[in-house]
């Protein structure tokens, strides 16, 4: 039952998300076999200060008292991610019970502190290994998937309570097959559908081996969803801001929830753009229990012919606060994107998988609370924006702050910091900020706070 003037659905689940490289450290321990993120970030100016994932937040020994830092600020569930190459140190083959077992006391952990667990099996961490044998460019990736899945799901999957086989095909492949920017770092339109195209096959096939178990947590995938608002209403700016939509948004959801691609890229790719079996489509669309979104920002979007290759670029709406990842603070897109979402994919069960702000922190003085009233603010507003479009009948059942910790923030390396909680690098110290103090009232009063 929703109280329908300031309350969430009263089982709403309230909690917060990171990821294995961004947090854990010790990424060879116990016998893991390196990711393509820890070659990445050993090559030289790749990552901004040179920043690795060697230590990070040091999570990987932390992991209890971060969990009991969780329960203290009350969340009621934890998203994080499982390190293909701890697991399988070759990507295939031989299991390494080793990092199995991490994940096992992590799991354990929080449930016997009343977190519920979301594991995701994909959040960019390739096993180098993988990359050696062409990595998402290789078919047998979805193969590799879903065997590396089912040695997770057969361990886990008498406790996981929800599940999420990739985090965000489309920043795999715009960052890491076609701009270059973040690993594996190659700059290819010819090689970014195919990556994109065997990331939705490896979600299928690692469903297909889920649902083969019998099971009976919820599983889904996660994308990020950036809403594209034409500049004008000039025809060039509308089929622009529908290209830059295509590419960034329908790319993955239309071949998980439909079996097919938007017609625009075929035009934002070109030549690139490869003729695919159409067969594949009976393995990328699955019967989903939820989706799982991830917002930050929106887009102004104007035709851009400069922009290689959707020819769109947003215009910057200097009115508006901009966080320290140069992101417009633009709340009511979120609701936009949930009713979107709704209305066009058949009112799926969703949870917002990530949501949160760089933003710059005052200094801390010693003893001192942390202050961080930008973040304060982008919460309030988002999490208003998701009460909204859940009054206006989305179907959202969970949130997830972006992030419970400060963190390894991809090619930004430690510069900015996404956490409500503040994490020392120096010492390691964990302080939570006020934005940590007003979630934890959010969660206590299943979002009335929000209204005070
Ligand atoms: C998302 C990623 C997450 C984090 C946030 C800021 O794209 O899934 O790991 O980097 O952005």
């Amino acid at each position: 039952m929703t109280n329908k003037v300031r309350g969430f659905p009263k089982d709403f689940i309230w909690g917060c998300a990171t990821s294995a490289y961004q947090i854990e450290g010790s990424p060879l321990a116990d016998g893991a076999g390196p990711s393509i993120w820890h070659r990445f970030t050993h090559t030289p100016n790749r990552v901004t200060d040179g920043d690795t994932g060697d230590i990070a937040c040091d999570h990987y020994r932390r992991y209890t008292s971060d969990v009991d830092l969780m329960r203290e600020l009350g969340m009621q569930a934890y998203r994080f991610s499982v390190a293909w190459g701890r697991v399988l140190p070759e990507g295939t083959g031989r299991v390494n019970p080793a990092g199995l077992a991490f994940y096992e006391r992590l799991v354990d952990r929080l449930l016997d502190k009343g977190i519920q667990p979301m594991a995701t099996l994909y959040h960019w961490d390739l096993p180098a290994a993988l990359d050696d044998r062409g990595g998402w460019l290789n078919r047998d990736i979805a193969h590799w998937f879903a065997e590396y899945s089912e040695v997770v799901f057969r361990k886990l999957g008498d406790r996981v309570k929800y599940w999420v086989t990739l985090n965000e095909p489309w920043v795999v492949t715009d960052g890491g097959y076609l701009h270059g920017v973040l690993a594996p770092g190659h700059r290819s339109a010819f090689e970014a559908p195919l990556a994109s195209h065997n990331l939705m096959r490896a979600h299928g096939a690692s469903v297909q081996a889920y649902r083969a178990l019998n099971l009976k947590s919820p599983i889904g995938l996660v994308v990020n969803l950036e809403p594209k608002y034409p500049a004008s209403q000039e025809a060039a700016d509308l089929n622009a801001a529908k290209r830059a939509e295509a590419y960034m948004n329908r790319q993955y959801l239309q071949p998980a929830i439909h079996g097919s691609y938007p017609e625009e890229l075929q035009d934002v790719f070109g030549e690139a753009w490869p003729k695919l079996p159409s067969q594949d489509f009976d393995l990328i669309k699955q019967k989903l229990d939820f989706l799982g979104v991830n917002y930050y920002t929106r887009q102004v979007t104007k035709n851009d012919p400069s922009v290689w290759p959707v020819r769109a670029s947003g215009v910057k709406q200097k009115q508006h606060t901009h966080t320290e990842t140069g992101w417009e603070v633009f709340a009511q897109g979120l609701t936009d994107t949930l009713l979107w979402v709704k209305n066009n994919y058949g009112n799926p069960p969703l949870y917002i998988t990530e949501n949160g702000a760089a933003f710059f922190d005052p200094p801390q003085v010693e003893g001192d609370t942390l202050e961080d009233p930008l973040r304060v603010d982008y919460l309030k507003k988002h999490l208003r924006a998701v009460h909204a479009a859940i009054q206006q009948g989305a179907d959202v059942r969970g949130y997830f702050v972006w992030s419970l910790l400060d963190n390894l923030e991809w090619a930004f390396g430690f510069s900015k910091r996404f956490g409500i909680v503040h994490v020392n690098f120096e010492t390691l110290a964990r302080t939570p900020k006020a934005s940590a103090r007003l979630y934890s009232k959010i969660i206590e009063t299943n979002g009335a706070a929000l209204f005070d």
